[in-house]
Parts: structure tokens; sequence; C-alpha cells
């Protein structure tokens, strides 16, 4: 079976009561490929997570944005696995950048977290990427692949992981990677997978991109072989998630 498109709206640390009820009511009521063509998840902070579940059409999921590396406990602040599934999330990205970056996340904690998640029941979005830095000096691969072998280490079955390529110099900053850089390091990472996990796996998960995707640069970025959809930080959080949305037809 070919791997289903996937768009991820990761709507990070934004909204209000008021505005997030908006993009749930803006999404509630737009036109998108079926469920057999596209899964779609959004991703609200913690705090709207009741919110947005109660509130969203059924054909769409939600992902938390963090969760914590084991059982609940004395972890202030945290919030755990085991708490998500008691709310009906079924999905949770982990290893986003801003995290490994401005929380000190190292690979090893980051596969960690994505064993431990799995473990509990749900599904992961497992984000890498490298920085400007890496990147100019040749070792975006060797970044990537490292990320990725730190998860695949412990874990062997994929069926619950979208893997996530977000160049960090493409974050945020209105600079895209180009379909060419994208698809050459996707296709990398599907041999990583081949490697470290196997063949099955590499043929079947699906990695996404992340990193300034928008209504107008997603149409060609989903025409490369190996991009099987996106995560979308800003543009989530605009009308214009429906076109990317769309780039799945
Ligand atoms: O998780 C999403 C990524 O960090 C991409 O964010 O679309 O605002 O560049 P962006």
């Amino acid at each position: 079976m070919g791997r289903k498109f996937f768009v991820g709206g990761n709507w990070k640390c934004n909204g209000t009561n008021d505005e997030v009820k908006k993009i749930v009511s803006t999404l509630n009521g737009v036109e998108v490929p079926s469920e057999d063509v596209v899964e779609i998840v959004v991703s609200p902070p913690f705090v709207f997570l009741p919110l947005v579940k109660s509130l969203l059409r059924s054909d769409f999921q939600t992902a938390a944005q963090n969760c914590w590396v084991r059982k609940g406990g004395a972890f202030t602040g945290e919030v755990s696995a085991e708490m998500l599934v008691n709310l009906g999330i079924p999905w949770v990205i982990l290893g986003h950048s801003e995290r490994r970056l401005l929380l000190n996340e190292s690979n090893e904690f980051v596969g960690d977290k994505v064993t431990y998640a799995l473990s509990r029941g749900l599904k992961v979005i497992a984000c890498v990427g490298e920085t400007l830095e890496q990147r100019e000096s040749g070792s975006t691969m060797a970044v990537v692949s490292q990320q990725t072998k730190a998860i695949a280490d412990q874990v062997s079955n994929w069926t619950n992981v979208v893997l996530a390529y977000e160049p960090v110099w493409a974050i945020g900053t209105g600079k895209v990677a180009t379909p060419a850089q994208a698809q050459e390091v996707h296709s990398e990472l599907r041999k990583c997978l081949q490697q470290n996990v196997g063949g099955e796996v590499a043929a079947s998960t699906r990695i996404i991109y992340g990193g300034s995707v928008n209504g107008a640069n997603c149409k060609e970025l989903a025409a490369q072989p190996d991009i099987d959809g996106f995560l979308v930080g800003g543009a989530s959080l605009k009308p214009e998630f429906v076109d990317i949305i769309k780039a799945a037809t």
C-alpha cells in the first residue's frame, strides 16, 4: 500500500481561547480531500487540547507538541503520555528542533521519549533536522542520520511513527528548502531507515517536510517522490493551511 499523505499543523506556543475557536471553526467549514487520501493532524498548545478536540471535526486528529519521557509523577511542569492517552489525544510531536536547541534535548533523550510514547499507544511525529552551520559544513546527512538512528536503535515497529525532516534554517524564516534539497534528504533518510531498521519500514514510513511551507510552495514539494506530506508551523494558523492540505491530490 502507498504512503498516505500526512499534513500536520503545529501551532507552537500561539493562540488565545478565542483565536483557537476561530481557527477550529474555519477548519470545520472547509472542504478537504477524503481521509483515504490525506491524514490531517493539528497540534495546539497543551492547554487548548481538550477544547480543540471537543470542537474539531471528526476527520481531523489532534497532537500534543511534547510529552514526558516516562510515566508521570514528581515532574513539575511536564505532561505525561498517559495523560494524553487519557484525553484521547492520538498523536504527539517529539524532537522538534525548538526543543532540541532551546531545551537541550539530546538525540538519546528524544529516542527515549519516542520509545516511551509509542509504548503507551501514542502515535509520534518525530522531528529531525540540521542547523545552517551544519548544512554549510556539509554535515546535514550525518546530523539527521544520527538523530534518526537514535530513534531506530530503540524502535523497530515504525507503524505509528511519522518522520519529519525540518531543516532549522528553514523554520519560520520564509526560506523554504528547494524541492531538490528536501528530496535529497528524504531519500537519504529512507536509506538510513533501510540500513537501521529494514526495507519494509523504509518503504512504508512517511517522511514529511517542515520549514516555511506555505500555500504557494507546497505543490512542488509534494510532487517529490519521497516527500509524503508536511509539518506546517506559521501557515497552519492561517486559512492557507487548507491549500497545503489540498497538495495531497
Ligand atoms: O513544526 C513546524 C515547523 O517548525 C515549521 O514551522 O512552517 O513556521 O517554518 P514554519
